[in-house]
C-alpha cells in the first residue's frame, strides 16, 4: 500500500501542490517556514481526518481562503482509491472515488498513518488517554466490528453518566449493557497489547540495544474484581461526582524501561525511541494481519535522534518497506543512500531538483 500522489491547496502556506512520492523513503527538505511541516500535517490528514498540531481547522486554512483540500491516490494490492478531504471553518467534505462519505473513519480505514515529532514523548509522559487511543487505534485497523462496540459502550456510558448527574438511581438501568460491552473490549483490547508486546520486543532489540521495554495493559477498573463489583463500590462516589469512575474508558498503557516505569525512569531521548518502537510495531502488528503498510511522517527527524539512531529508525522502516516522508532543513544531515527521492520546499511552493 503506497500514497501514489497528493495534492494539498490552501492549507496554511501550501496554495497549491502535487506531489508524486516513491513507494520508499522521500525526504522533504526546505528552510524554516518553508512549508515542510504543513506538507506533512496534510498528508496526516487525508489518513486521519485532523491536524496533529491544532484541533481548530481554522488555523490550518491558509489565511483569507475559506477552505483547504487535500486528496490524494492509494494504491493497494493493485487497486487504486482516490480519497478527499475538504475542510472549512464549518463544514468537512470527505469524498472516496468521487462518492460523499458521510463517517472520517472512511478515510482513516484506506490509510493508517503515524506521525513522530518532536512532541512524540508525550504519548509516554502524557494522560492516560493519549495511550488508550493509541492502542484503540491499532485495534481500529486489526479488529473488525471494534468500533461498533466501542461506540455502543460510549453511548450507555454517556447515558449513565447523564443519569447520574441527575441523581437518578442508576442501579441496573445501564450496567448489564455497559458490564457486556466492556468485557468484550476489554478482550480485544488486551489481545492486542499481547501481540503488540512481541513486536515491539523485536523493534526495541535494534533501536535501544536489547533494552527491556514492556506494556501492561491496565483495563480500568479493579484487577480483583469483576465490573460489576467495581461499579457497585463505586455507585456513591459516581452519584456525588456524576460519573462513572471503573470502566475501560479508564484503561492505560503502562510502558515500563528495565521494569521502571519508563515515565519517570527513562531519557527523552529513550522515550522518543520507544515511541519510534510502539510506532513500528504497531505499524508491522497492522501489516501481518490487514496487509495494510501504514505511512509514517517523521517531523525534523535530525532533531529528534542521533545519527547512530536516525540510520537504525531508517533501517527499520526499510526492512518494514514501509512508505516514509522525513523533513530535514539540510538533506546532508543524511548519508546518501537514505532517500529513494528527494523534494524541495520553498515558500509553500515545490521547487524541481537542482535549482
Ligand atoms: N493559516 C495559515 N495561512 C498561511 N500561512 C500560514 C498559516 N499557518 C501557518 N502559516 C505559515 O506557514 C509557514 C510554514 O510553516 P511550517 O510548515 O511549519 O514550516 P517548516 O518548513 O519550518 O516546517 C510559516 O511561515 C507559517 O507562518
Ligand atoms: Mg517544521
Amino acid at each position: 500500500m503506497a500514497l501514489e500522489s497528493i495534492s494539498i491547496r490552501n492549507l496554511r502556506n501550501l496554495v497549491e501542490i502535487h506531489l508524486r512520492p516513491q513507494q520508499g523513503i522521500n525526504l522533504i527538505v526546505g528552510t524554516n517556514g518553508s512549508g515542510k511541516t504543513s506538507l506533512l500535517e496534510a498528508i496526516y490528514i487525508l489518513g486521519r481526518g485532523r491536524s496533529f498540531r491544532e484541533s481548530k481547522s481554522r488555523a490550518v486554512i491558509m489565511k483569507g481562503k475559506p477552505w483547504y483540500e487535500v486528496t490524494g491516490q492509494i494504491r493497494d494490492s493493485g487497486i487504486s482509491t482516490r480519497i478527499g478531504i475538504r475542510r472549512s471553518a464549518r463544514e468537512i467534505t470527505v469524498r472516496m472515488n468521487g462518492t460523499s462519505v458521510r463517517k472520517l473513519s472512511t478515510l482513516a480505514k484506506q490509510l493508517p498513518i503515524h506521525i513522530i515529532t518532536p512532541r512524540s514523548h508525550e504519548l509516554l509522559e502524557a494522560g492516560a488517554g493519549v495511550r488508550r487511543r493509541f492502542i484503540e487505534w491499532g485495534v481500529f485497523h486489526v479488529e473488525h466490528g471494534y468500533q461498533r462496540l466501542s461506540s455502543r459502550y460510549h453511548r450507555a456510558l454517556t447515558q449513565r453518566n447523564a443519569a447520574l448527574k441527575n441523581q437518578q438511581d442508576i442501579h441496573a438501568l445501564w450496567d448489564e449493557e455497559i458490564i457486556e460491552l466492556a468485557g468484550s473490549i476489554d478482550r480485544i483490547r488486551r489481545g492486542y497489547v499481547e501481540e503488540l508486546s512481541r513486536y515491539l520486543e523485536e523493534e526495541m532489540q535494534h533501536l535501544l540495544d536489547g533494552q527491556q521495554v514492556r506494556l501492561e495493559w491496565r483495563r480500568g477498573w479493579d484487577a480483583e474484581q469483576d465490573l460489576g463489583e467495581s461499579l457497585d463500590r463505586n455507585r456513591s462516589a459516581d452519584l456525588s461526582r456524576g460519573f462513572t469512575h471503573a470502566g475501560p474508558h479508564r484503561a492505560d498503557l503502562v510502558v515500563r524501561l528495565e521494569g521502571e516505569l519508563s515515565r519517570q525512569w527513562a531519557s527523552r531521548g529513550q522515550q522518543k525511541l520507544i515511541v519510534c518502537g510502539l510506532f513500528l510495531a504497531q505499524t508491522r502488528l497492522i501489516r501481518e494481519r490487514t496487509g495494510k503498510r501504514p505511512v509514517i511522517l517523521m517531523d525534523d527527524l535530525a532533531a529528534e535522534l542521533d545519527r547512530e539512531h536516525r540510520e537504525r529508525m531508517l533501517d527499520r522502516l526499510r526492512v518494514n518497506d514501509s512508505q516514509v516522508f522525513i523533513t530535514a532543513t539540510d538533506a546532508g544531515i543524511f548519508s546518501n543512500r537514505v532517500s529513494d527521492v528527494m523534494f524541495h520546499v520553498e515558500h509553500g511552493a515545490m521547487v524541481p531538483d537542482g535549482v
